[in-house]
């Protein structure tokens, strides 16, 4: 997902965009660029790769001027070359874009009849053409912008700079997130909180349609017709002040770390530890009267919403269908008004999962959000959030939000069993209890289990296949621990249900493709142990990931056992996750990849 920056300073701003640009590098990207209006003059400095190359191009070639846009930038229309990087030019006009301009190609085709040179194979050039050929016209400023933004489709956040209106920044939002920020005497522009929390924790979110005209005394926001419109002026949530490794290699590496204390900070707000209830917190969605519930996500996120599906239909007696939102959201399902449906997204921002909200909203569903960025929209657009205090995840693998979308969940399934009346008090505080430990254990594992994952992943890293195994929830785990591995050390590794085994998967069994098996001394457990002689009788090599009864239980011979507290079945996911997050990240640490940031993944998929 691409970054955008804006600046109305007091003081030369390049330097300003390039480190608030260092704020969104979590976003993932691949080019990056800034321009400036100096004494109404534009210019630029882009570079391919990493912002250590544009603070080169800099350093060499230093950008004056008070005013600036920066970005880095996720290719999706062009190669990540420094000529497709923006900002786009065209004839005093800056642009830099965040998202799809989906009628690019007959917008190119129409002003290179008109005798538009086009320079580069990006999609985002057209806006720069466009505008540059409106204001070529005679339009003004709002006229050209305002008529730009109704020729354009797609989803869009941009800034624009134009040569002559100094001290002017244009930002449009159509999708991907954009907001202002208001400082003192100067005025500021940028994709989140994140970015702005530098300059000022003042924000105005722009809405889907709106944009608006900053100068240094402030912003004018219009919609989509040009009409003058309010936004709330709110304060960002101090929690991205400070985003920083502390003592530790990577952001991933460190947020796994920090799960004890922000699952303890999300539990927190969902139970009350000394009476052992649930607070009241579903008030919105009345699971007494729901005769069932919708869940959509994407990757990490929907494998929190299946291990949320199991635990609905098992403590509440609530059915629950899910699916990845990129399918939800086509799949033109019944939807009776007496359903609720829950979306779960760390960034809040995930194209596919807000607009399957939109299609619940459009039917009348209630809507719950799960997500980690409250002043997201997907938090903006939902009847109620039920926030994960997971604070900002920065590594492109979701570790932390998972473990905090995973309390909520709990709490949310045991709020449902007692509004539905298949949880009594006993076996509600009993879970409860159960769950105030999780912090407390998962902080004694992850100290526990480090060295020895850290020699296995050496020898994982050896390999070019995976396979993961489990069932029930241990099944998801297996899908995510899958997931985990694939994205940030492109190792190929696929999770299965263990008793699919010999629906197929068996036949790729050989010494060359470790099978990882979760398997915790549940009600699964023999017949899990049934499907590892499978693979052992076939020479397969095995990775057990167990608990202490589990350990006890199994004679097999392994290529490595991990051994976990044996620990309540409403927690163990919240547990058995952790080896799977530091196996897959030991893994890429000694494969050399981009821990923080795989090649080709955004953090945040704000396109389709
Ligand atoms: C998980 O490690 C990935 N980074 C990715 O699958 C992610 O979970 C997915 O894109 C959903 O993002 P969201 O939670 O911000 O909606």
């Amino acid at each position: 997902m691409c970054g955008i920056v804006g600046i109305i300073g007091n003081q030369p701003v390049a330097p300003l965009l390039v480190d608030a640009l260092k704020r969104l590098e979590y976003r993932g990207y691949d080019s990056a660029g800034v321009a400036t209006l100096h004494d109404g003059k534009l210019d630029r400095r882009r570079a391919e790769g990493k912002l250590i190359n544009l603070e080169t191009e800099l350093t060499s070639t230093p950008l004056e001027g008070n005013v600036g846009i920066g970005h880095t930038r996720w290719a999706t229309h062009g190669a990540p070359t420094q000529n497709n990087a923006h900002p786009h030019f065209c004839e005093g006009v800056a642009v830099v874009h965040n998202g799809i301009i989906e009628n690019f190609s007959e917008i190119r085709d129409e002003l290179s009849a008109r005798g538009a040179q086009f320079t580069t194979d990006t999609d985002t050039e057209v806006v720069a053409q466009l505008l540059a050929s409106l204001l070529r016209s005679g339009k003004s400023t709002k006229e050209a912008m305002l008529a730009t933004l109704n020729i354009i489709r797609g989803a869009y956040a941009i800034a624009v700079l134009i040569e002559g209106e100094n001290g002017q920044i244009i930002g449009a939002r159509n999708g991907p997130p954009l907001a202002v920020g208001y400082g003192k005497g100067e005025m500021f522009l940028g994709s989140d909180a994140i970015a702005l929390s530098p300059f000022t924790d003042d924000i105005t979110y722009l809405e889907d349609g709106d944009w608006a005209i900053i100068d240094r005394n402030g912003v004018e926001i219009f919609d989509i017709e040009g009409n003058s419109v309010e936004r709330a002026r709110r304060k960002a949530f101090t929690a991205y002040a400070q985003v920083d490794k502390g003592n530790h290699r990577h952001f991933m590496e460190k947020e796994i770390y920090e799960q004890p204390e922000v699952m303890s900070h999300t539990l927190a707000h969902y139970v009350d530890f000394s009476s052992g209830r649930v607070r009241d917190i579903a008030s919105e969605i009345d699971f007494s009267s729901v005769d069932s519930l919708k869940i959509a996500a994407c990757g990490t996120a929907y494998y929190a919403g299946q291990i949320g599906k199991n635990w609905f239909e098992r403590y509440a007696g609530l059915p629950v269908e899910i699916d990845v939102a990129s399918e939800f959201r086509y799949r033109e399902m019944p939807l009776p008004g007496s359903q609720a449906a829950l979306f779960v997204s760390q960034s809040g921002e995930t194209a596919d999962t807000l607009a399957s909200l939109r299609y619940c909203k459009e039917h009348g569903l209630k809507i719950g959000a799960i997500v980690n960025v409250r002043e997201s929209t997907i938090a903006r657009e939902a009847d109620v959030v039920f926030p994960t205090l997971a604070g900002p995840e920065i590594g492109v693998a979701s570790t932390k939000a998972l473990t905090c979308q995973l309390s909520a969940f709990a709490a949310l399934a045991i709020a449902a069993g007692r509004a539905r009346g298949t949880l009594v008090e006993d076996e509600e505080v009993n879970m409860v209890r159960a769950l105030s430990e999780a912090p407390r254990i998962a902080g004694s594992v992850l100290n526990t289990i480090q060295p020895q994952l850290e020699t296995l992943s050496r020898e994982l890293s050896k390999f070019r296949h995976v396979l993961y195994l489990g069932r029930g929830t241990n099944y998801t785990l297996a899908m995510e621990g899958a997931l985990k591995l694939k994205e940030i050390s492109y190792i190929h590794a696929e999770g299965y249900a263990a008793g699919e085994l010999k629906h197929g998967p068996i036949a790729l069994i050989d010494e060359n493709m470790p099978v990882i098996v979760i398997a915790p001394h549940d009600r699964h457990f023999e017949k899990t142990i049934s499907n590892m002689q499978e693979v052992a009788a076939r020479g397969g090599r095995i990775i057990f990931i167990t608990d202490e009864n589990g350990a006890a239980a199994s004679t097999l011979e392994t290529m490595s056992t991990i051994v976990l507290p044996n620990v309540d079945e409403l927690v163990m996911p919240l547990i058995f996750t952790l080896p799977v997050q530091l196996l897959a990240y030991h893994t890429a640490v000694f494969m050399g990849t981009d821990v923080d940031q795989p090649r080709n993944l955004a953090k945040s998929v704000t396109v389709e």
